[in-house]
This record gives C-alpha cells, structure tokens and sequence, in this order.
C-alpha cells in the first residue's frame, strides 16, 4: 500500500468510527480541556493553562499510549523512540539507515551542545570554523552522571552511559518502558550504569544540582507545563551541566501575529488528540524560558530539514505485513497514534510544526 492509499484509508467508514471511537477516549477529552490559548503565555502563564485534573488525564493518556505502543515500535524501530538525523541530500535510506540516523540524532545533539566527543581525545573538543578545524579545550569534560527526562525504553540512556562510562538514571510516565528499559540494560550487562523508575518529569524524584548532562530526546512535547518542565531540568543540573531538549515545537511567530491560524491549530489540536499533547509552544518560548532562568550559552536550532525523511520510513513500515499485524493487535491508541501520522508529514510541510533542539548551560 502507498502513502496516497494510506491518505484514503484515513477517509474510509471503517477508519472515521475508529477515529469517532478513539475521540470518546476521556484521557484525550481531558488533555483537549488543557486551554490551547496563544503560544507565548508559556512563559508567563504555562501553569495557569492545564487544570490539575486535566494534567492526571493527560498523563494517564501517556503512560497507556506508551505502555500500549512501545513493544510494537521496538520490534520494527529497535529502541530509540525519536526521529532520525537524516543527510538532506541523500533521502532514499533503509531501515538500517533509519537506525543510524536515530543514533546521529544524538550525536549531532551533543555536538551542538559541545559535550565531549569520546572520538578525539579527553577534555578536547573539536571547533569547526569557515575554514579550519581545531581543537580546544572542553571546558565540561565528559558527563559522569545524567539524567535522561522522558527516557522511553532507555535507547538514549544506554548509548550515553557506554560513550561516556557515565551513571545514567532515566525517567518514564510508562511502567512497561521503565521494566523493558531495565531488562535491556541487564542482557546488555549495563545494570550498574543505568536505572530506570516511573517518574514524573515535572516532579522529578532528585534532589537539586546532581547531574552534568540533563538530557530531554522528544519528551518536551508531552509537557503541560513548560515552566515547569524547563525549571525541573535546571534544577537538578549541576553549577556548569549542559542540558538539552530536543523536541517538537510549532514555528515562530512574527511580530505582527497575536497567535497561530485557526486552520494551524487545529491541524495541531488533531495531533494533539492522538499523540496525548497538551498545548504546543515555539522554539523561541524556550528560549525565553531557558533566559528567564538566567542559563547559559542558549543556543536553538531548526532542524526540521534533517528530520523530513522520518514520518514517511514510518508510515512505509507501518503498513507493511508486520506493521499492519501488528498494529490491529495493539490498541486504539496505537492506532490512533497511527492514523496521526499523515497529520506529522502535513505540519512540516506547511512550516508549522518545527523539530527543535534547544541546549543551554548552568552557570558554574
Ligand atoms: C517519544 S518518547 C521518547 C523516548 C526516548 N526519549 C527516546 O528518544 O527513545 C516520549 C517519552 O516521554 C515520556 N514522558 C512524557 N511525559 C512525561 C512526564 N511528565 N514525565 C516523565 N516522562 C514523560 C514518555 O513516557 C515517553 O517515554
């Protein structure tokens, strides 16, 4: 079946009272409830915006997405759960570039940040100008300990904690993710690297200051309260750790604009509904954020470009033999999860949905 297929099978009876079925899901009900209003009241009034009550929902939402899903994503994509860092020029890739890519989406992250690259020597790090390379000396050293905020199965945690030879805890709202996670890192013989728990990101289980690299792969988006979110990354960095969040943003908005286009937000309101989001911010909201709490070296970038080839290699996988089977014996959220994707392609291409990295320091 091809992508055009797929797009009218979205349409089908069948599909629109599975979809009418997923809607009557109350946890997305409730998430809906969380108020969509204009995108820059994240800095000011982010927890004004989701009701306690909605937050439980929501987050319920998440852990049984992900508890439902995450079995099926491993068996197909391996155990990263984020887009991939695709070369722009080279866009015919196989499922095995898929998994390299994943795995260059971390790199490059922590090339942005310039957290040490274990490829050049210790304490160094490499510096590319217009028309030199040179090395200087890496004033955060390799990560010792780090957090991993929205761990998933642990893809990231395990990566991190064998490059660096670094402690690694990482967090999940999903009780199956946090086992499998754990069960991964002990037939990978990691157990004293990497712990895993059922957490919540906005009230992480650590006490302040105990981390040198936080690190935050696609879970900002989850995030009712972004304030809150960004504050509880700060707050258990350590004086001088890096942190870094990458994460689906909508785009900008320009001076003139009060707030998205009706036919914006509803486009993401869908997505909302079947990927159990609250209400989207803006790569430049986290940078207020990130400015607000006096952090440093801010930098943000859009790497929406690099990230293109992604949601199609899903979808194509998705509706193979194994996909499709394996889909039906999912659940509704899976499959609402599913039907969204065609939702994800539609974002990029109209420039409103960004894939954003934003990485900052703590000051020493
Ligand atoms: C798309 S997955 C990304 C997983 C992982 N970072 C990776 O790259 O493989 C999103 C993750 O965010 C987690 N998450 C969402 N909201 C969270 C919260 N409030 N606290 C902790 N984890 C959360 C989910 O449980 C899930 O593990």
């Amino acid at each position: 079946m091809n992508l055009a297929l797929y797009g009218t099978c979205f349409e089908s009876p069948f599909l629109v009272q599975l979809q009418r079925r997923c809607d009557r899901d109350r946890g997305v009900r409730k998430a809906r409830s969380i108020s969509r209003s204009r995108a820059t009241h994240v800095v000011a009034s982010a927890t004004r915006m989701a009701s306690e009550e909605g937050v439980v929902q929501l987050q319920k939402g998440i852990a049984e997405l992900y508890d439902e899903s995450s079995g099926i994503w491993e068996d197909i994509w391996g155990d990263h759960m984020h887009h991939g860092f695709y070369d722009p020029n080279n866009l015919s890739v196989s499922l095995s570039d898929h998994r390299s890519a994943q795995i260059r989406m971390i790199e490059e992250a922590l090339r942005l940040a310039a957290v040490s690259d274990d490829r050049l020597l210790k304490n160094t790090w490499v510096v590319e100008s217009s028309d030199d390379m040179c090395h200087k000396e890496n004033p955060m050293k390799r990560p010792k300990r780090i957090v991993d905020v929205g761990c998933g199965i642990g893809g990231s945690s395990r990566y991190l904690a064998r490059k660096y030879g670094a402690e690694c805890l990482g967090i999940t709202l999903s009780p199956v993710q946090a086992q499998r996670a754990q069960a991964l890192a002990a037939a990978q013989g990691l157990s004293d690297k990497v712990s895993f728990q059922v957490a919540d990101a906005l009230k992480q289980p650590f006490p302040d200051g105990q981390f040198d690299l936080v690190w935050s792969m696609e879970s900002g988006e989850h995030m009712p309260d972004k304030t809150r979110f960004v504050s509880e990354l700060a707050r258990v960095a350590a004086p001088g750790a890096t942190i870094i969040i990458v994460t689906w943003c909508h785009r900008d908005l320009s001076s003139e604009e009060e707030s998205l286009k009706a036919e914006e937000k509803k486009l993401l309101d869908k997505i909302c509904d079947a990927y159990y989001l609250p209400a989207w911010c803006s790569t430049a909201d986290y940078v207020k954020l990130l400015q607000s709490l006096s952090l440093q070296d801010i930098k943000a970038a859009d790497w929406s470009q690099y990230v293109a080839p992604f949601w199609p290699a899903v979808i194509r996988t998705a509706l193979t033999w194994k996909g499709l089977t394996s889909l039906l014996r999912s659940g509704w959220k899976t499959i609402k999860g599913a039907l969204a994707m065609p939702l994800m392609i539609e974002g990029y291409k109209k420039d409103l949905i960004k894939f954003a990295i934003i990485t900052c320091r703590k000051p020493a």
